[in-house]
């Protein structure tokens, strides 16, 4: 099915859970193909590392999420490039942390979205950059939003703060900073302390992505309930990201298998043991469902959480 040329089908016609992930995920894709452009010749080899992970594909859940949550909240499909620029912002910072997580000095992680890590390919300097300018660039996306519009400034200015709240110390930063320093705790963290990491180093920017598309669509009122979604299913999504770290094929996955082991990390896994680790990844997502039961039109949300848990990359 090739919907690409709409950016809003007509109402009647109604998408499965699948057709509807397509059409997301071929407006996100036709977003991003061009997004990055080698406006200075001399500083080419950083828009080029920007486009390298950007483009080496994903799942990009993020963004996906911000589409649902924004059609949910307005009660229709619409991938304009206004609203577009919402989602994709999550999708910017989502791959910047991608490119520092994997750096010799955070995971040393060698394979990314199936190809050589950004650091690899370009060098740890330009690695660096390509992550500070997708993370500043994620910024400049978001505050056009309101160019020429400024009846959007009040939803602009909303999302602007949310989104860097959850990716800054308080957030997604600070998460990835408490990663870190438990990899040489003397005390083993406690099962509440790693929960406590993975809310901040991996819900919140899914978190983020849910509540964005509730403020693209003005429906403020939504926001803590689309959060509390992405806080739960974030917290599965890790649980299952470290399962498949140990029994994962890196083939499929696309990143290095044992990386965890090899870094010391202290998981949820390693706390509680792979069987009750499943189990609450798959509680975890009957939370998320619970948090958005009242809404309309949340099935592909349910069926999401679903592909999650049964996700193998
Ligand atoms: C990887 O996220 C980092 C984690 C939070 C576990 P994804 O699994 O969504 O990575 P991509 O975007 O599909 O590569
Ligand atoms: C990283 O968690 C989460 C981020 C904020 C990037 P991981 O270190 O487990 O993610 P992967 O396994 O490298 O994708
Ligand atoms: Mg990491
Ligand atoms: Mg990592
Ligand atoms: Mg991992």
């Amino acid at each position: 099915m090739t919907i690409i040329n709409n950016t809003k089908p007509k109402e009647e016609v109604k998408l499965t859970n699948e057709e509807l992930m397509h059409w997301y995920i071929e407006h996100i894709e036709l977003f991003l193909s061009d997004y990055i452009k080698d406006d200075d010749k001399d500083t080419k080899r950083l828009s080029e590392a920007m486009r390298y992970s950007l483009l080496a594909g994903g799942k990009r859940i993020r963004p996906v999420l911000a589409l649902d949550f924004y059609k949910i909240a307005s009660g229709g499909l619409d991938c304009s490039h206004r609203v577009m620029s919402y989602a994709m912002a999550v999708e910017l910072i989502h791959t910047y942390s991608l490119i520092h997580d994997d750096l010799p000095c955070m995971d040393d992680d060698d394979l990314r979205r199936g190809l050589p890590t950004n650091h690899t390919v370009f060098g740890e300097a330009t690695a660096l950059l390509a992550g500070d300018a997708l993370l500043t660039e994620a910024f400049t996306l978001l505050a056009d939003t309101a160019t020429g519009r400024p009846h959007e400034s009040e939803a602009t200015v909303k999302a602007i703060t949310y989104l860097s709240k959850c990716a800054g110390y308080r957030g997604m930063c600070g998460g990835q900073e408490l990663d870190l320093k438990f990899e040489t705790a003397v005390e083993p963290p406690s099962e509440e302390t790693i929960l406590k990491m993975y809310g901040k180093k991996t819900s919140d920017l899914l978190s983020a992505a849910c509540a964005i598309g509730c403020i693209a669509a003005k429906r403020y009122d939504l926001v803590d309930e689309a959060a509390a979604f992405g806080k739960n299913l974030g917290l599965a999504f890790q649980i299952t990201d470290d399962i498949l770290d140990v029994v994962g094929d890196e083939q499929k996955l696309g990143k290095p298998i044992g990386s965890d082991e090899e870094n010391d990390k202290y998981t949820y896994l390693k706390a509680v043991g792979i069987e009750k680790a499943k189990e609450m990844a798959a509680f975890y997502l009957e939370e998320a469902k619970r948090s958005i039961a009242r809404f309309n039109n949340n099935e592909f949300l349910y069926w999401l959480c679903d592909k999650i848990l049964e996700r193998d990359h």
